[in-house]
């Protein structure tokens, strides 16, 4: 469906024209039917990777494969769903004349259309605020409303730029089921998160995008398993002498409900272990610690600091 190879995107600032680079090669593939999530910190890039890809915005390097396309023909722009970041409509509006004018221009009309649009705010909660002016909608309208528009030509790629801001947790649990419910339909969706949470319930794959660079991509099991695991090992009797032993081992120890915990990477597991044979503490118990998606990003952020 997509694939973007070695991505580069500088832009001019300031009145010297000074070359930033925001995207520093730039690789992923969109497979068809799947939601991929294009993750990462504010400023990571991934605003300026979707105006790329729908040919907003000119790349200054690297190649951009979209349905076929290398060129971004308008043509598929017909296919093509999008949410903006910061969706700013035309204020004076209505919810549904903004659906009724995005549809004309893809060339829907008549009662098709009218159809169209009912079933869409219907979808997005939004039926009664459909004669309201978009100036008069809170943040989470705009959203819904938004998300409505981009659907309203039933594109078969959806691209969504964070999807779920502004949204309240129940916002949040119909835009995702809405998600579903169109990859459900055969549509492949490529959304932008940094709300791990949403991303880690609803994305087949991952891209974690840092600083202008994929620094990680898979299925949220592959990355989460490419961790090494951290350990926890609970000990009883614990002489005073296992401080001792694991003194050289990166090892943190804490007292927690009347055992010692020793907490530790896969790396130093055998180690560990040896140094506690050596002591007169005995081994309660020993388990892996599943960390989450939320604790790699924050691993890979630290490192790209
Ligand atoms: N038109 C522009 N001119 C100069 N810098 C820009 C422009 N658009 C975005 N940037 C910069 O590019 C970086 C990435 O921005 P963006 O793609 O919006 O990140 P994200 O969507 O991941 O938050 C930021 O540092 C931003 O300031
Ligand atoms: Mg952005």
């Amino acid at each position: 469906m997509l694939e973007v190879n070695n991505l580069i995107k500088n832009f001019k600032t300031g009145f010297l024209g000074k070359e930033v680079t925001v995207l520093r090669g730039v690789s992923f593939c969109v497979e068809s039917g799947e939601i991929f999530g294009f993750v990462g910190p504010n400023g990571a890039g991934k605003t300026t990777t979707f105006k790329c890809i729908l040919g907003f915005a000119l790349k200054s390097g690297g190649t951009i494969n979209l349905m076929g396309e290398t060129n971004g023909k308008v043509g598929i722009k017909s296919r093509i769903g999008y949410l903006p970041e910061n969706p700013y409509f035309y204020d004076y509006l209505t919810g549904e004349e903004l659906l009724r004018y995005m549809g004309e221009l893809h060339g829907i009309k008549g009662k098709a259309l009218e159809d169209k649009m009912d079933v869409l705010l219907s979808k997005v909660n939004m039926s009664h605020a459909r004669k309201v002016q978009l100036r008069k909608y809170s943040k989470g309208m705009l959203q819904r409303i938004g998300i409505a528009q981009a659907l309203i030509n039933d594109p078969e790629f959806i691209i969504l730029d964070e999807p779920m801001s502004g949204l309240d947790p129940i916002g949040r649990r119909e835009i995702k089921d809405l998600i579903l419910e169109e990859k459900a339909k055969g549509k492949t969706i490529l959304l932008s998160s940094h709300m791990l949470s949403d991303v880690e319930a609803l994305c087949d794959r991952v891209a974690l995008l840092m600083s202008g660079r994929v620094v990680r991509t898979g299925t949220i099991g592959e990355l989460l398993n490419e961790i090494h695991t951290d350990y926890e090992l609970f000990l009883e009797g614990s002489g005073d002498d296992i401080q001792e032993h694991v003194r050289d081992l990166s090892v943190e120890l804490e007292e927690r409900a009347g055992y010692l915990v020793l907490k530790f990477d896969e790396d130093i597991k055998a180690r560990v272990l040896e140094a506690i044979m050596k002591s007169s503490a005995e081994i309660v118990s020993l388990h892996p610690m599943r960390k989450s998606l939320e604790g790699l990003f924050v691993e890979e952020a630290s490192k790209n600091e």
